[in-house]
């Protein structure tokens, strides 16, 4: 079986209507270890208006990553800071929190940051830390999603953005989204597809993170 022509539409849940507007808009701060695709969706959907929000920061641990060079093409600031250089998980997410408040960093965003983080970054940035994983969790989290989902052999395959907490890849879930899986889906071939819907609901679950929070 081959992939239809038009593949249906992914479902996403809760549906993602008009975002909350949000006076001044929300400074964030983007961790990032590689190609920085939700970076830029982020970005996109700010510059599209959908997103009331200015990333103040980019913090990225691999030298070289494209992500520095979409931050470099938007005029955002990006700093490097590799892990290889501290010895610690915790030193490393001191280095982080005192750059994200240098930059007046309200919430965070780990778009593809490949990193485990510690109680120093999520107890100064509490529930205020989003990130985006490449499954439907609470299935298959850690490295590795889309070739964990595909070895399971699912027949639906998604995306998660959720408030991140200590353990791997889980937290309260913000949004969801679901695409089909293809009999001849290759790990590329079905990330291609997740990540479109990762690129729809990060903005999104970011304004409705910070929605929430202005409800409590
Ligand atoms: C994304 O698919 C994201 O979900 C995943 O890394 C990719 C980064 O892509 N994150 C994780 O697996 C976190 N556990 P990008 O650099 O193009 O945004």
């Amino acid at each position: 079986m081959t992939e239809p022509a038009a593949t249906p539409s992914a479902i996403v849940s809760p549906p993602v209507a008009a975002l909350p507007k949000f006076d001044p808009p929300l400074a964030l701060g983007v961790l990032a270890s590689g190609s920085g695709s939700n970076f830029a969706a982020i970005a996109q959907a700010i510059t599209n208006g959908g997103l009331q929000a200015e990333i103040r920061v980019l913090i990225y641990n691999n030298p070289g990553v494209k992500v520095a060079e979409r931050a470099a093409e938007l005029g955002i600031p990006a700093i490097l800071l590799n892990h290889r250089h501290f010895r610690q998980r915790e030193d490393l997410d001191r280095e982080i929190v005192r750059t994200l408040q240098q930059h007046g960093v309200e919430w965070v965003v780990m778009a593809g940051w490949m990193r485990i983080v510690t109680p120093v970054l999520l107890d100064a940035y509490d529930q205020r830390v989003i990130n985006i994983h490449p499954s439907l969790l609470p299935s298959f989290p850690g490295i590795h999603a889309i070739e964990q989902a595909l070895a399971a052999g699912v027949k639906i395959a998604g995306c998660t953005a959720h408030i991140a907490c200590l353990k791997v890849d889980s937290g309260p879930i913000l949004l969801q989204a679901a695409v089909p899986v293809f009999p001849a889906d290759t790990p590329a071939s079905l990330h291609a597809r997740v990540q479109v819907q990762e690129h729809r609901i990060l903005p999104a679950a970011i304004a409705l993170a910070a929605q929430q929070a202005g409800q409590r």
